[in-house]
């Protein structure tokens, strides 16, 4: 290297720290603390949230929360029926009085299920009116299937 090859090299080595200082300081973020000025923003509860809109709402006979269906007894199935499993294991079934009645019973006798007292026969028969064995709206019995054999291959 010649001393002007050497001259150029310097210089340019300056030029570029200069712009490197430049480019730095043009990024303000680095040496100024940036005040936050956005505004707070509660997140969105979910409908599990006492405070939400929809928390017992009601839309076409389904309350929404849990899935139950409207009825007399609906708070005392809701307060009583889904602080241990989901609401869709009640929903899922379909049982006569009976049965809605020795479902309790087995839950009280193996499940810690509390005595349910005097709600017990608004609950039962809140259950046995919504979930009942038959509904309408339900599939039908196949009436007439033409039954075949598999052959023997
Ligand atoms: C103290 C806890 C508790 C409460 C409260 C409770 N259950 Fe249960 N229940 C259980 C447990 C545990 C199971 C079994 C869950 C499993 O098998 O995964 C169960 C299962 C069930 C089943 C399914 C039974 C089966 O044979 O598959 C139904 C239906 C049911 N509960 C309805 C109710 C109803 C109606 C109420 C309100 C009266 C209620 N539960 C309240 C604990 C409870």
């Amino acid at each position: 290297m010649n001393s002007s090859n050497k001259k150029i090299a310097v210089f340019a080595t300056i030029l570029v720290l200069i712009a490197m200082v430049f480019f730095v300081v043009q990024d303000s973020s680095l040496f100024t603390f940036k005040e936050n000025t956005e505004e707070y923003i509660a997140p969105e509860t979910g409908i599990n949230d006492p405070s939400h809109p929809d928390y017992d709402k009601i839309e076409n006979g389904i309350h929404l929360r849990t899935g139950f269906a409207e009825g007399e007894g609906l708070q005392l199935v809701i307060t009583n029926c889904t602080t241990c499993h989901s609401a869709k294991l009640v929903t899922q079934n379909r049982m006569s009085e009976e049965r809605w009645k020795a479902t309790i019973r087995w839950m009280q006798e193996t499940q810690n299920l509390w005595d349910l007292g005097a709600n017990e026969d608004t609950i039962v028969n809140y259950l046995a009116t919504q979930y009942a064995p038959i509904a309408k709206g339900r599939r039908q019995n196949f009436a007439k299937i033409e039954w075949y054999n598999l052959k023997d291959e």
